[in-house]
């Protein structure tokens, strides 16, 4: 018999508010909440990071392991941030400074593997019954570091087994170790195949994910189509082929109670687009940037190859000529740090090398336009806050970009529903010629005004999503095993 309530526990390495490097943060701190209407009770399992446990409320001791890849090891269950978390307390393993999977020399720790590997040994312990007042009817996985769970609980020989499902967010991450490894992350070496957990000779976590949960999906639907090319799938398109009748898109939203142009507290608030002058004017101060005729550009982002920064370096000139202006937010790597310092010697660019949460929010207020050229985009959220904001997007034809921003066409001008402005290919050519679309667009200011409005009634929240993942969840428990 079906009970009412699905109960799921969600397992990431990250969750915002607490522990943030990305969007997979946002993703798994949103869930929950998101799914509480539909009858879900989410669960999060998280690694016990000091700035996890320094949050804990009212922690109760649930589960102890003696030995997990090392040292003891215990589950606390708490809330905190109004979440509903699982925390593996293993200080061996999370107890450390710099950050939560880079070194103070910015290279990954060296033990990764077991870091993530364990929480996914406990993650599997869990859905298997480790908790006395609580066990899932599915088990939700999040990227490589959740990615040894669904091998660890096939390999179970627990009746019932608890259903799995694995999210990829990115698949430029896989969780790749050396092969030495097998016996220490309880592989058996049996599985050190190439249909098994093999990729290339070496141990990748998240391909076995890929290959033993029970249902597979990422966060767009263009991006589940990309994934199965070898040009999207880094070496898994096989893999994704192989298991696309249980593969699917489902796209991610934004939590609107924090990304809200009429509630946050980091802006002058405004329910038209016509509230955005005050919010320009202050982020001009902010950065110093003086008045010009053209919109003014934004960017927060990784600075990774990923995000196709690099080609924006390139087509910026163009975008100056016209009297546009660019103000960067973003942190990662070094070359690309220096090269946008040194292009903020120019007086209309302006550059803040760090992480800011709340610098991003007065970006989205006060940006003309959110520019978002990456190469792969597995679905992208900054592009889904510019469309909130009525800061319009103007982004790679490329995973969730291209299924959220409806580019900018004689067509759908004429209807109404543009939003943005989307090129193809992802080169320093096709986004210099989309700028100059962008700065046409935006010298018609009634057009603009047009534009912004149809942005701005985008729907970018999780229902839809949220009725997708909980029907999901339904199938998986209602499925024959
Ligand atoms: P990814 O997860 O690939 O980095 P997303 O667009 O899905 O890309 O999510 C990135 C998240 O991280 C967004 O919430 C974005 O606002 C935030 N972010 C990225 N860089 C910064 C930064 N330097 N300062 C503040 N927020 C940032
Ligand atoms: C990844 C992707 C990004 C996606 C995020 C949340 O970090 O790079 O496109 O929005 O995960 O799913």
């Amino acid at each position: 018999m079906t009970s009412q309530v699905t109960r799921v526990l969600s397992v990431a390495s990250e969750c915002a508010p607490l522990v943030k490097t990305g969007g997979l943060a946002d993703v798994a701190g949103a869930l929950p909440a998101a799914l509480a209407p539909l009858g879900v009770e989410m669960r999060t399992l998280l690694p016990g990071y000091p700035q996890v446990i320094k949050e804990l409320k009212a922690a109760q001791l649930v589960a102890q392991f003696h030995d997990l890849f090392g040292g003891s090891a215990r589950v606390l269950a708490a809330t905190a941030a109004g979440l509903d978390l699982l925390v593996l307390d293993a200080p061996h393993l999370y107890d450390r400074g710099a950050g939560i999977y880079l070194n103070e020399d910015g290279l990954d720790w060296s033990d990764n593997a077991q870091r993530f590997a364990a929480l996914s040994r406990i993650a599997s312990e869990i859905a298997n019954g480790a908790l006395t007042d609580w066990q899932p009817d599915v088990l939700h996985c999040h990227d490589w570091q959740a990615g040894l769970a669904p091998y660890y609980l096939a390999k179970s020989d627990a009746a019932n087994r608890v259903r799995s499902v694995i999210t990829v967010h990115n698949m430029a991450f896989q969780g790749l170790t050396s092969v030495e490894a097998l016996e220490q992350l309880e592989i058996d070496e049996t599985d050190f195949t190439s249909d098994g957990v093999e990729y290339f000779g070496k141990i990748s976590a998240l391909k076995a994910g890929l290959v033993y949960a029970d249902n597979l999906t990422t966060v767009s639907p263009t991006y589940a189509e990309e994934l199965m090319t070898p040009d999207f799938g880094m070496g898994l398109d096989g893999v994704m082929r192989a298991r696309r009748a249980d593969l699917s898109g489902i796209l991610n939203g934004i939590d609107e109670t924090i990304w809200s142009p009429v509630t946050d507290p980091e802006i002058r608030p405004y329910k038209t687009p016509r509230g955005k002058a005050s919010n320009k004017q202050l982020l001009r101060d902010e950065f110093g940037l003086p008045t010009s005729d053209g919109p003014l550009c934004v960017v927060v982002s990784r600075l990774t190859d990923q995000k196709g920064l690099d080609l924006l370096l390139e087509a910026l000139p163009a975008l100056l000529e016209r009297g546009g202006q660019l103000a960067l937010l973003g942190s990662g790597d070094p070359a690309l740090e220096k090269a946008y310092l040194a292009a903020a010697e120019q007086p209309n660019v302006a550059v803040r090398i760090g992480y800011d949460e709340a610098l991003s929010h007065r970006m989205m207020a006060g940006g003309d336009a959110i520019l978002v050229p990456s190469r792969f985009e597995p679905c992208g959220l900054t592009q889904l806050y510019g469309l909130r904001y009525g800061t319009l997007p103007v982004v790679a034809l490329t995973g969730g970009l291209a299924d959220t921003v409806i580019p900018a066409s004689p067509a759908t001008l004429a209807r109404q529903v543009a939003t943005g402005i989307q090129f193809h290919p992802v080169t320093a050519e096709a986004l210099t010629n989309a700028l100059g679309k962008l700065c046409d667009l935006y010298a018609d200011a009634k057009l603009w005004a047009k534009l912004q409005r149809n942005a701005m009634a985008h729907p970018v929240g999780w229902e839809h999503s949220a009725q997708r993942y909980a029907t999901l969840y339904s199938n998986l428990t209602t499925d024959p095993q």
